[in-house]
C-alpha cells in the first residue's frame, strides 16, 4: 500500500492505531482496512427526506477502519479522533440494542446491529471484530463524518464475514443504523454519497427512486476551486431543529394531499400559501424551489464546460440555495451567513451553507486564481474558520 492517496494515508493511521492497541493476538491474521469519504452537498439541501433531488459529492477526506475478526462475540473499538481519543470500548454483540452505548461507538455498533438484523452478518457464525478508526473528516462540521464511519464499518464487517454488500444496501443499512440505532432522523443523502461517490463527479440523486447518476464535475480542469469553510461553530438548536423541519415538511405534505413535497411544483406554491400557515408555506417553498435548482444545476453540467455564462449560472444557483435556506427554511446561522457573504465579496461565483445547517460548513465556488482573495475575505469575517479545498472523490472501498 502506498500512502499516496488521501484514503491510503488515513488507512495507515488506522493500522498504526490497531497495532499500538495490540488488537490482534500475534498469531491472528493481519487486519484489512476499509475507508469511506465525507461529503459536501453541492446543492439540494433538506430535499432528501422529501423524496426530492440532491447533488452531493464525496470529498477527499476519509474515515478508515482497520478491522480483524474475533471469535468471542465482542466488538472492540478504538478511535484516533474526537473526545474518546484512544480509549478502547467493548460491546458484546448480544448487548447490541438501539441507543447503547451512547457517543461515537453507537455509529459502528448500530451498523453491526443493522447488518445482523437483515442477515448480511450471520448471527450464528459472526464472532465479533476489532475495529480501529482514524479519520480526516472533521467531526461536527456538517461534512458527514457519521456516514463515513457507518459506511467504512459496514464494508469492513461485511468484508470480514465474506458477505456481499452492494452500495445501495450499504447506504440503506447505514441510514437504518443512524435512524433506528443512533436515533437521528436523517434522510438517505449522506450514506448514498459515501456509498456511491465517484472521483471527478457530483452525484445526481433522486431520493425517491434511489437512482444515483454521476455528472462530471472536474473542478481543476475547469480552473475552479471548491472551498470548504468550516465555521467551527455548531448551535445546539440543530438537535431539535432538524427533526422539527422534517416533521413540518411531512405535515405540510399531508395537509396538501401529496405523498411528499417532491410532488409539488412551483406552479402550486400559490395553493400552498393559501392553505398553510405563513411559516410552513416558506418551508415548502424552500423544498420545491430547491428541487428546481438541483434540476437546473445538473442540466447546466450536462450542457457543457463549466465556464462563461454556465459557470455564472451555477454560482447564482448556489447562492440562491443559501438565501432560501436562510430566509425560508431558517437553518443557517450568523457565522454561515457571514462567511457566505464574505466569499461572494471576495469574488466567489457562488457560495452556500452545506449539510443540515445550524452551524457547520459552507462552500464557495471560485476561480483558482481568486482562491486566496476569497479565503482572505472569509478569514477577515470569521478568523476562526478552517478553510480547505475539496475535490470530488471516490466512494467507500477496501484500501488493503
Ligand atoms: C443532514 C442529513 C441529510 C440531509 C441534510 C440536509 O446532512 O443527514 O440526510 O437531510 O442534513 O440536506
Amino acid at each position: 500500500m502506498t500512502a499516496a492517496t488521501p484514503a491510503a494515508s488515513v488507512a495507515q493511521q488506522a493500522l498504526e492505531l490497531f497495532r499500538t492497541n495490540r488488537f490482534s493476538a500475534p498469531s491472528a491474521p493481519s487486519p484489512g482496512v476499509w475507508a469511506a469519504p465525507g461529503r459536501v452537498n453541492v446543492i439540494g439541501e433538506h430535499t432528501d427526506y422529501n423524496e426530492g433531488f440532491a447533488a452531493p459529492m464525496a470529498i477527499d477526506r476519509y474515515t478508515a477502519v482497520a478491522a480483524a475478526p474475533r471469535s468471542d462475540g465482542l466488538l472492540r473499538l478504538v478511535s484516533a479522533a474526537g473526545a474518546f481519543r484512544e480509549s478502547v470500548a467493548e460491546v458484546p454483540l448480544r448487548a447490541l440494542s438501539p441507543g447503547t452505548p451512547p457517543g461515537w461507538v453507537s455509529y459502528p455498533a448500530g451498523v453491526a446491529w443493522a447488518l445482523l438484523d437483515v442477515g448480511v452478518l450471520d448471527g450464528g457464525s459472526f464472532g465479533g471484530a476489532d475495529l480501529a478508526f482514524a479519520s480526516t473528516v472533521p467531526v461536527g462540521a456538517g461534512l458527514s463524518s457519521s456516514a463515513a464511519i457507518e459506511c467504512a464499518t459496514g464494508l469492513a464487517l461485511a468484508g470480514l464475514a465474506g458477505a456481499d454488500l452492494p452500495p445501495a444496501l450499504l447506504a440503506r443499512l447505514a441510514q437504518q443504523a443512524e435512524n433506528a440505532y443512533v436515533g437521528v432522523p436523517c434522510g438517505p443523502l449522506d450514506q448514498l454519497c459515501a456509498a456511491f461517490g465517484v472521483a471527478g463527479c457530483v452525484l445526481f440523486i433522486d431520493t425517491r427512486s434511489g437512482e444515483v447518476t454521476p455528472y462530471p464535475f472536474d473542478l481543476p480542469a475547469a480552473g475552479l476551486t471548491l472551498l470548504v469553510i468550516d465555521t467551527k461553530v455548531h448551535h445546539d438548536l440543530g438537535a431539535s431543529g432538524y427533526p422539527d423541519r422534517r416533521a413540518a415538511c411531512e405535515r405540510a405534505a399531508r395537509q396538501l394531499g401529496v405523498p411528499a413535497l417532491r410532488d409539488l411544483t412551483v406552479a402550486e406554491l400559490g395553493r400552498a400559501e393559501r392553505e398553510l400557515d405563513e411559516r410552513t408555506a416558506r418551508r415548502v417553498r424552500h423544498v420545491v424551489t430547491e428541487n428546481e435548482r438541483v434540476l437546473e444545476f445538473v442540466s447546466l453540467l450536462a450542457a457543457g464546460d463549466l465556464s462563461g455564462t454556465r459557470l455564472r449560472a451555477v454560482g447564482r444557483l448556489l447562492t440562491a440555495s443559501h438565501v432560501s435556506l436562510r430566509d425560508d427554511f431558517e437553518v443557517s446561522s450568523p457565522e454561515l451567513d457571514s462567511v457566505v457573504d464574505a466569499a461572494l465579496r471576495g469574488g466567489a461565483y457562488g457560495a452556500r451553507m452545506t449539510g443540515g445547517g445550524f452551524g457547520g460548513s459552507a462552500i464557495a465556488l471560485t476561480a483558482q486564481d481568486r482562491t486566496a482573495a476569497v479565503a482572505a475575505a472569509v478569514l477577515s469575517a470569521l478568523p476562526a474558520a478552517d478553510i480547505f479545498p475539496a475535490v470530488p472523490a471516490t466512494s467507500a472501498h477496501r484500501v488493503c
